[in-house]
């Protein structure tokens, strides 16, 4: 199965079905990670708005949710700095806060925010990411939780986009060499 995108095809990569299968692991391992606590999930737009909407409704606690917006994309290649970011209106100091994220590319993103939430003095500040990869990321904080650990090549689907396309595919596609 591939698809479309402007200039560009995308090869089937991960199944809605292998997604919703790790999401629920995921949550069950937040669920028991923080258990007996509260904790805020702050999704990080655009990319993870369909990754927490899955994601909140696996984890069995109290939570709050809440969301921050910044890029650093532009087309398929990271600019490589962080253009810009929008507030968090709720109050994260001495709370558990879990990042929810699409995709730790560079990292450079991650780490922009970790710095920017870490000044906030949450009680914990954790990460949760869809998809990782490796080979492209230039930092070494932990990233707590990982869906999937990925090769280094641009994807689109189930939130992730190609130019602002791509987002509401049900699976994840990967970009086609040719
Ligand atoms: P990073 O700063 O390089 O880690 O990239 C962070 C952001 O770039 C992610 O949150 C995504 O929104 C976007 N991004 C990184 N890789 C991809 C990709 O393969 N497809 C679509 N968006 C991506
Ligand atoms: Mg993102």
């Amino acid at each position: 199965m591939s698809v479309k995108l402007k200039d560009k095809e995308f090869e089937i990569f991960l199944s809605n079905e292998n997604i919703d299968f790790r999401i629920s692991e995921l949550g069950s391992a937040i669920t028991q990670d923080f258990s007996g606590q509260e904790l805020i999930l702050v999704g990080v737009l655009n990319g993870s708005f369909v990754f927490i909407a899955d994601l909140c409704r696996k984890i069995d606690l109290q939570i709050s949710t809440s969301f921050i917006k910044m890029s650093s994309y532009l087309g398929t290649e990271s600019t490589g700095t962080v253009r810009s970011i929008l507030g968090l209106e709720e109050k994260i100091e001495g709370k558990n806060v879990l990042i929810v994220e699409d995709i730790v590319d560079t990292g450079i993103s991650m780490d922009y925010l970790l710095k920017a939430l870490s000044a906030l003095n949450p009680a914990k500040l954790s990460i949760v990411t869809l998809l990782h990869k490796p080979d492209a990321f230039q930092f070494n904080y932990t990233i707590d939780y990982v869906g999937f650990e990925i090769p280094n090549k641009f994807v689109v689907g189930y939130g992730l986009d190609y130019d602002g396309l791509g987002r509401n595919l049900p699976d994840i596609y990967q970009l086609s060499t040719p």
